[in-house]
């Protein structure tokens, strides 16, 4: 094993990093945000010492427990990895999936908090050791049924300036390492829509396809959130690939199990996102806007608003994006403008999936940053029975005799092939 530290290329933070872009601003403007930001700080000081004169918002409770989007599976037979696991909503959907996690991993040292906290007994590798550029990931080999993850999705974001390879935090080579160097029967790999745009197909197929395709049959395929009950526009990329043909060939892309915009269809409907929070009706309501991700800028931000159609659509919610509370409690302290009902980070769980309980906590910005760089757990989990199904079909049975099989079962077949790792 070579153990030469390897670089870490993108070990600078903050303005110094390279993809930091600051803002043009004349003095004039740079001062008026500064006097917005010290106004709104002591609206909220006088409002957490209970000095709000206007109604308060009587504390909501949600209508949407997205656990019941995702139902426990039995244990599958399937071991998986998880690189780049962040918040967990990946983690989440593979768990409730029935598959056996060997071992998370993210840079993050705050990612050992919240998985460690939600599963004592996995091992969750966080902070320096979790840093996937350093890692020789033939330990794993034979032991990893499924590895996935979502590397950073800021190089191929609208969001940002799309540099792709250029951007040192492009990690999607690292995820194809680990796969050749793991020979996992499946992998999944997650990322903005963004990715799937002309602008990648080069990239993509250099970094991607070329290097894994010898070895796997390679899907790719854009899922929308709200096709799976998460009350958000959320549309997201998954590139799947098998390393047995048959696998690959029984594979189906997850079909929507909930629909937002139609009455006509046997699908469950989607809440809106008032709804799902539990607030009361205007007579109107809408999936939420993309929720943000705190982290992708230099500065703390407690926003989760990620462009102005974005905020335009939060307005017309009656919902207030930015200055989100740690809790409800603290939220309906605050009134925001126009009597708008501000969120929470409960609310945002809410709003993207994550089951009521997980342990994502405060401070604001660095929990935001983990809900919005997340999977909505309810798509993850979808891709996860889908590749779960692909993997446990016994090889010699017509798909059509193993479905309806499944169906009586109502669950997968907790079968484990061998024999397909190269
Ligand atoms: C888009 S988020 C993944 C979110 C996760 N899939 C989920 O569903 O919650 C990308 C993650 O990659 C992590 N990351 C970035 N560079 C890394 C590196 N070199 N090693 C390990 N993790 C890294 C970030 O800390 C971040 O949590």
């Amino acid at each position: 094993m070579d153990t030469t530290p390897k670089q870490k290329p993108y070990a600078a933070t903050g303005t110094e990093a390279s993809w930091h872009r600051g803002w043009i601003l004349t003095d004039a403007k740079r001062e008026k945000f500064r006097q917005t930001s010290l106004k709104s700080q002591a609206a909220k000081a006088r409002a957490m010492r209970g000095e709000c004169n206007k109604p308060k918002h009587p504390i909501p409770t949600p209508r949407l427990d997205p656990c019941t989007l995702m139902p426990k599976r039995r244990p599958n037979g399937l071991r998986a990895l998880s690189l780049f696991s962040g918040g967990g909503g990946l983690d989440i959907g593979f768990d409730r999936a029935g598959y056996e996690h060997v071992a998370s991993y993210d840079i993050l040292p705050l990612v050992a908090n919240v998985l460690g906290e939600a599963w004592p007994e996995r091992r969750v590798i966080a902070g320096d050791a979790g840093d996937v550029t350093q890692m020789d990931w033939r330990i794993y080999r034979e032991r990893v049924d499924v590895l996935h993850g979502g590397p950073p999705c800021q190089p191929f974001s609208h969001a940002g300036s799309r540099a792709g390879a250029a951007d040192v935090r492009d990690m999607i080579p690292e995820l194809v390492r680990a796969v050749v160097e793991i020979r996992p029967r499946a992998f999944v790999c997650e990322n903005v829509s963004g990715l799937a745009t002309k602008q990648f197909a080069r990239y993509l197929q250099a970094v991607l396809f070329e290097p894994l395709s010898r070895n796997y049959t390679i899907r790719m395929f854009i899922l929308e959130a709200a096709s799976f009950g998460v009350p958000q526009r959320r549309k997201r990329v998954f590139f799947v690939g098998f390393s047995n043909k048959q696998a690959a060939e029984r594979f189906c892309e997850p079909t929507p199990t909930h629909v937002w915009d139609s009455a006509t269809t046997k699908l469950s409907k989607t809440m809106g996102a008032r709804e799902a929070l539990g607030l009361d009706t205007l007579g109107f309501d809408g999936l939420a806007p993309t929720i943000r991700s705190g982290l992708t800028g230099p500065r703390h931000s407690t926003s989760v608003v990620n462009s102005a159609t974005s905020l335009r659509d939060w307005n017309a919610l009656g919902i207030w994006p930015n200055g989100v509370a740690p809790d409800r409690h603290a939220a309906s302290l605050f009134v925001a403008k126009g009597g708008h009902y501000r969120l929470s980070l409960a609310d945002c769980m809410v709003l993207q999936g994550f089951p009521a309980d997980w342990p994502i906590k405060p401070p604001v910005y660095k929990a935001l940053g983990l809900i919005g760089n997340s999977v909505a757990p309810p798509m993850g989990y979808a891709v996860a029975c889908a590749v779960a199904k692909a993997l446990s079909m016994p090889p010699n049975r017509t798909r059509t005799t193993s479905s309806s099989r499944e169906a009586r079962h109502g669950r997968a077949y907790g079968v484990r092939l061998r024999g397909s790792l190269k």
